[in-house]
């Protein structure tokens, strides 16, 4: 890439494309989890303060690296490095950002894959008729398969790789961007549905009756990474969205109007499932089946269930494929930053992550008493350490550079939010948000 990028057209089309990596996994499976397993609305607290005085402004330090480089994540930190007299090395952030999606993708791509076995299975009507112990057999059943989960997996990721290697990613979120509404469509109707079980009363005060005395440093720190994910923040992810944004158009409501797109999915989806949850009985807490459990029992309820429940793992797969274009991104850029061609990149990036996946897949089955550090599994550690620890870790660097190492008045012209909109960022950056990734991340490591 180089410094006369294609920008985007519109300001809306910038808006969308950072959506679509956006929403995702994080919102649909990871969210309503993570949440049953931190003890519910006081865990929703602590995400949602975490978006707004950490999730907000890292997005723009990030977004606005990228939109002054104008260049792939790695060329953009050591071009704005140089013009200051900074460290060259400030490159290296690029590259820790691309071995984080890398291990981030790797098990993304699985659980994806996850999503393609139940939009085949409701295509055929296979949840029609079942109650929710047969769904929740049938699910563990399937983990166990690991011919299965690993050709959905490489299916997955061919399609994402493809896309990547083709430079085609416009159009996917152009249809990306047509076919979102009815996402939220859907989760609004589900939501409307959850509205008239009897678990309704039970979800929304799990949801929004905080217990703070379920707080503990290690539930601050889960939340912290939970709120990077969400966002896609912290491995330069969006830095390299970020070179493709328009001249002419404020980054702070741009950020803003992902961050409410964002949350507003994730809470929908959380009604739905933990309705679900109470109404059967089940335990908020029992981990990454939670969504593929609760939403097929949901769906078997209401009129044309299995159309409903097939439509809504198409539009969940989109979503995911959105979000995974934008994790390969930062690899793909950085091996071409090397020299390589986009095609070969993507190869090379596409070959790694599904053997890695592999590995993911395996912890269900042959691997599952493989447990290669802090007593977790793979799939485990995987989803658990680059989240919560290299994002935040990312989040913190990218916010250093573009806070206190980049030219001011680079910095200024990138943000797009005139003279006091931009030291506003920048105090909040400095001293608010800064010291609280630090905080958060030594707490919870102690
Ligand atoms: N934000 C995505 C989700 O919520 O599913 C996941 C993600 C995308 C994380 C891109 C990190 C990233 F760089
Ligand atoms: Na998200």
């Amino acid at each position: 890439m180089n410094a006369t990028l294609e920008r985007w057209s519109t300001r809306r089309a910038f808006i969308l494309a950072v959506t679509g990596a956006a929403v995702g996994l994080g919102n649909i499976w990871r969210f309503p989890y993570i949440t049953g397993e931190n003890g519910g609305a006081a865990f929703l607290v602590l995400y949602v303060a975490f978006v707004l005085l950490l999730g907000l402004p890292v997005m723009m330090a990030e977004i606005l690296i990228g939109r002054a480089g104008r260049r792939a994540p790695m060329q953009s930190l050591g071009h704005l490095a140089g013009l200051v007299g900074a460290s060259r090395h400030w490159r290296l952030l690029g590259l820790f950002g691309a071995f984080t999606v890398f291990c981030i993708l790797s098990f993304y791509s699985v659980v994806s894959g996850w999503s393609i076995e139940f939009l085949i299975t409701a295509v055929n009507g296979g949840f029609v008729g079942r109650g929710a112990d047969e769904i929740a057999a049938g699910f563990e059943t399937f983990l166990g398969d690991s011919r299965r989960m690993a050709f959905n997996h490489t299916l997955f990721l061919f399609m994402t790789m493809t896309v990547v290697a083709g430079g085609v990613a416009k159009g996917l979120e152009r249809l990306n961007n047509l076919l979102m509404p009815l996402l939220y469509l859907l989760l609004v109707l589900l939501a409307g549905y959850a509205a008239t079980t009897d678990g309704f009363g039970a979800a929304l005060a799990w949801l929004f009756k905080p217990d703070f005395s379920a707080i503990t440093p290690l539930v601050v720190m889960h939340a912290m990474g939970h709120a990077f994910f969400t966002l896609a923040l912290g491995a330069c992810a969006l830095m390299a969205y970020g070179a493709y944004m328009p001249e002419h158009q404020s980054l702070p409501r741009a950020a803003g109007a992902v961050a409410v797109l964002d949350v507003g999915v994730a809470l929908l989806a959380g009604i739905a499932i933990f309705s679900v949850v109470f109404t059967q009985g089940m335990d908020p807490g029992e981990g990454p089946g939670l969504m593929f459990v609760t939403l097929p029992i949901a769906f078997a309820e209401l009129p044309w269930g299995a159309l409903w429940l097939s439509v809504f793992f198409l539009l969940l797969l989109l979503a995911t494929w959105t979000s995974s274009i934008n994790l390969a991104e930062p690899m793909v850029a950085t091996l071409q930053g090397m020299g390589l061609s986009r095609g070969k990149a993507a190869a090379v990036v596409g070959v790694s992550v599904w053997l890695v996946g592999l590995l993911s897949v395996l912890s269900f089955s042959a691997l599952a008493e493989w447990r290669p550090l802090f007593g977790m599994n793979f799939f485990d550690l995987v989803t658990t350490i680059p989240t919560e620890i290299f994002l935040p870790v990312g989040g913190l660097l990218i916010a250093v550079f573009a806070a206190w190492i980049m030219s001011r008045r680079e910095a200024q012209a990138a943000l797009g939010a005139g003279e006091s909109g931009f030291r506003l960022w920048q105090v909040v950056v400095r001293w608010v948000s800064i010291p609280l990734v630090a905080a958060v991340l030594v707490a919870g490591l102690l």
